[in-house]
């Protein structure tokens, strides 16, 4: 299946988000980011990369631990916005599919909710094990499917009513890595070992005057449904999903349980 179109949605959408990541995505990815840390054991100088940065939380976090962090991210945009947040961190334009990096350059890969973003996950769990050194570890987060996710489950029932889902672009499938005995076999087949899945509660926190816009803003996966809709039907799921979500609000803001589980595994000696 050639999803190269997608894969340029993907780069666009990320790209036209870049300026207000911090006030949607960055608010329930960021939550991820103690376990995924914790995962990869960050010690003192330990060289880390971190793939698919968006505005480079995890490189900045893993340099509050004292490691020596990289970033990349395939939208320039979003390079940019983590060269101004951290000044102090080399971040650059990359692809997480093809690193550029030797072999064995790294003590510790980490990946923040992105590889559902990927064309093919697998090529880029085999790239963090080739650039990670022997003893280094890898970890990547992942949301988790709707039968465990309030967020997803009442999107997507929405959506189910209302889209016509076969006018959506060809994609890989979102929650294909939310299944954790998949991803134990991709890590197995990549050559990892010590595999272990840490579920992460993360909570959408979202202004209460109109999810919807916020949402919109918030992703790229089911924007990119949305936007291939007739123009009548994005009302209807507009005004459904505004009115839905109103039984998660707490004070001025919705509150919507979104979790996501951290994957890991050790690159043997
Ligand atoms: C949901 S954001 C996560 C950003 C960040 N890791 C965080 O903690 O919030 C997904 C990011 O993955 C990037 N991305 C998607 N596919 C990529 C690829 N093939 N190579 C590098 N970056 C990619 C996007 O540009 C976007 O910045």
């Amino acid at each position: 299946m050639d999803y190269s179109d997608f894969r340029e949605s993907e780069r666009q959408g990320w790209s036209d988000r870049a300026h207000v990541y911090e006030h949607a995505t960055a608010k329930a990815t960021t939550q991820s980011i103690p376990a995924l840390l914790a995962a990869v054991y960050p010690f003192h100088g330990a060289r880390l990369l971190d793939v698919g940065c968006g505005p480079g939380y995890v490189a900045g976090a893993a340099t509050a631990l004292s490691a020596t962090a990289k970033g990349l991210d395939f939208s320039a945009e979003m390079v940019e916005a983590a060269k101004l947040r951290f000044p102090e961190i080399p971040f650059e334009v990359g692809d997480a599919e093809n690193l550029t990096d030797a072999n064995c350059t790294y003590d510790a890969v980490a990946s923040n909710i992105v590889l559902f973003h990927i064309t093919n996950p697998m090529k880029a769990i085999k790239e963090a094990f080739r650039v990670l050194k022997p003893n280094g570890y890898f970890a990547f987060s992942q949301w988790c499917a709707p039968s465990e996710s309030a967020l997803y489950a009442d999107f997507f029932g929405i959506l189910s009513k209302h889209a016509d889902m076969s006018k959506a672009e060809a994609a890989p499938d979102a929650f294909t890595l939310s299944d954790r005995a998949k991803v134990a076999d991709m890590f197995e087949e990549a050559g990892f070992e010590e595999f272990i899945t840490v579920d992460v509660p993360n909570i959408l926190r979202a202004p209460a005057a109109n999810f919807y816009d916020f949402f919109m803003q918030f992703g790229v996966r089911i924007p990119l449904i949305l936007s291939k809709q007739e123009a009548a039907v994005q009302k209807r799921i507009r005004h459904e999903v505004n009115t839905h979500f109103e039984r998660y609000r707490v004070q001025n803001e919705i509150h919507v349980p979104m979790p996501s589980m951290v994957y890991s595994g050790k690159r043997p000696i």
